[in-house]
């Protein structure tokens, strides 16, 4: 097992990144084939799968739902915790059945679990039916591979990466939101967190890059683009070019978008200039993503977090005085190794003052390699799952409290695509990314509309487009 080692950052920072344009001359060589693609994880993975449906189509391919009819099955995998990774390996007892059906099949992981060495040798060992594996640093290697299909199993995972990839191309899910890598990797080494080993040292692309391809998603008539980052706000830092986030955030703000989100904030990070520029232009949309992992300072250390419980309330409560009607939302892990009554009280404590508008909480599982995972933890499951229920009822209560604020009144949603349960709806956020279900049509998708909130429950909205309130 590699051990974790701090410095890693530092001696990641000392060799030049170097930036790279895909070549993308791709021939439609596959006709009447089907691809199925499952994507695990975070918002990361499932703009990384856009990357591979812009491959698997320019290779000829075609999408399917069902996984039987497919020719080439990707599986985009997540290593963040241990059920992601249960996940997986449960689909892929159903793709070894159906190989043996189709032995033309081909099979591919990718994703964060393939940054795993351990993987890599169970996958070698145990799934030799598996074609291709790919990891997070050489996406674009995916058709290459396709077309030279082998006999033998083609590992293709690099554990670190230098470069930063250009000229990238995409099959977006949604013609109205659109997610834009600015930063790769990460340098925070949180002491639970396979991420820096998965994805790599923090890499940023370069400004002009980035606001080249806000413009052009702004011509094909995008609504939203949300700028995407393991660490967003250390945006820049990698570069010393003289800009941060802060000077990003603002220079994609005055390209006029209608709607502009970030994720994921580190409160590490987060600078008075950030909230400056959130709070100046109307386009920045009033809502942070800012996880605070406990609410005890003894674990926050023993995570690697860099602040204290007292620095991060002083951050929040600045961020809410000075930009209006802000909503922030939080990431929290019960069961930390040794968590105590106590620290775990710390927790509630905080979510009481803090009210936080969502939280996402985790019991935190091991990950192989961490430097969490090999602390000692004589906390039972039985009391991880007590607590983590105790944290999701306080959650919950102030998520219902938020959204009665809004019943009412009329907010400016974004329609983003049909209701799946009600042919007779819409769906669509706020500015403070609440979702709202709405009835209307789908001529509704892609409109910017005032929607009166009818009724408020934990997890979303119902409402109605406000003209009709008005003629009611
Ligand atoms: N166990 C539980 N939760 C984790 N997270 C990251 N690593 C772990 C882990 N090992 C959570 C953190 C992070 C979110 C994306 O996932 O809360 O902010
Ligand atoms: Fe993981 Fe986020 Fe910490 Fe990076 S900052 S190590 S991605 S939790």
């Amino acid at each position: 097992m590699n051990l974790p080692d701090l410095c890693i950052a530092k001696d990641r920072q000392k060799t030049p990144i170097s930036y790279l344009d895909i070549k993308h001359d791709y021939q439609p060589v596959f006709k009447n084939k089907k691809y199925f693609l499952r994507t695990y994880g975070c918002q990361m993975n499932v703009h990384d799968s856009e990357e591979i449906k812009y491959y698997l189509e320019a290779l000829g391919f075609e999408a399917t739902d069902i996984l039987d009819e497919a020719d080439v099955v990707v599986l985009n995998t997540c290593a963040i915790r241990e059920n992601a990774k249960d996940k997986v390996y449960g689909y892929l007892g159903r793709c070894k059945h159906l190989k043996k059906l189709k032995p033309d099949l081909i099979i591919c992981l990718c994703g964060c679990l393939m940054e795993q060495p351990h993987e890599i040798e169970n996958l070698r060992h145990n799934h030799s039916y598996i074609d291709i594996i790919i990891g997070t640093h050489n996406l674009h290697d995916l058709p290459a591979l396709i077309i030279q299909k082998s006999p033998v199993q083609q590992i293709e995972v690099f554990s670190n990466s230098d470069q930063v990839w250009e000229n990238v191309r995409y099959e977006r899910d949604s013609k109205v939101c659109a997610w834009i890598n600015i930063t790769y990797g990460c340098d925070k080494f949180c002491t639970y967190c396979i991420v820096p080993y998965t994805r790599g040292r923090e890499r940023s692309r370069k400004m002009e890059n980035i606001l080249q391809e806000v413009q052009e998603l702004k011509a094909a008539g995008y609504q939203e683009v949300t700028l995407l980052g393991q660490n967003v706000n250390a945006y820049g830092n990698d570069l010393n070019l003289g800009y941060d986030f802060a000077t990003l955030l603002e220079e994609v703000a005055k390209i006029g978008i209608p709607r502009i989100r970030f994720v994921t904030s580190h409160p590490w990070n987060f600078t008075d200039q950030m909230i400056e520029v959130i709070a100046k232009y109307d386009n920045v949309m009033p809502y942070v993503h800012l996880p605070i992992q406990s609410g005890s300072d003894a674990i926050l250390k023993k995570m690697n977090r860099r602040y204290t419980i007292a620095e991060y309330k002083e951050l929040f409560h600045k961020i809410k005085a000075k930009v209006k009607n802000v909503a922030i939302t939080t990431d929290i892990i019960v069961g930390f190794p040794n968590e105590t009554a106590k620290d775990f009280q710390a927790t509630l404590d905080i979510v009481k003052e803090c009210e936080f508008d969502n939280a996402f909480t985790f019991i935190y599982s091991p990950r192989v390699g961490t430097a969490a995972a090999l602390m000692k933890d004589e906390v039972s499951m039985a009391e991880k799952q007590k607590r983590l229920k105790q944290l999701n009822d306080l959650v919950n209560s102030y998520s219902l409290k938020s959204n009665q604020k809004l019943l009412g009144q009329t907010v400016k949603v974004l329609v983003t695509e049909a209701s799946e349960k009600d042919q007779h709806k819409v769906c669509g956020y706020t500015e403070t990314m609440k979702l709202v279900n709405i009835e209307g049509g789908q001529d509704l998708i892609g409109k910017i509309i005032d929607v009166t909130i009818t009724e408020a429950k934990s997890f979303s909205l119902d409402g109605i487009v406000k003209e009709k309130v008005l003629t009611k």
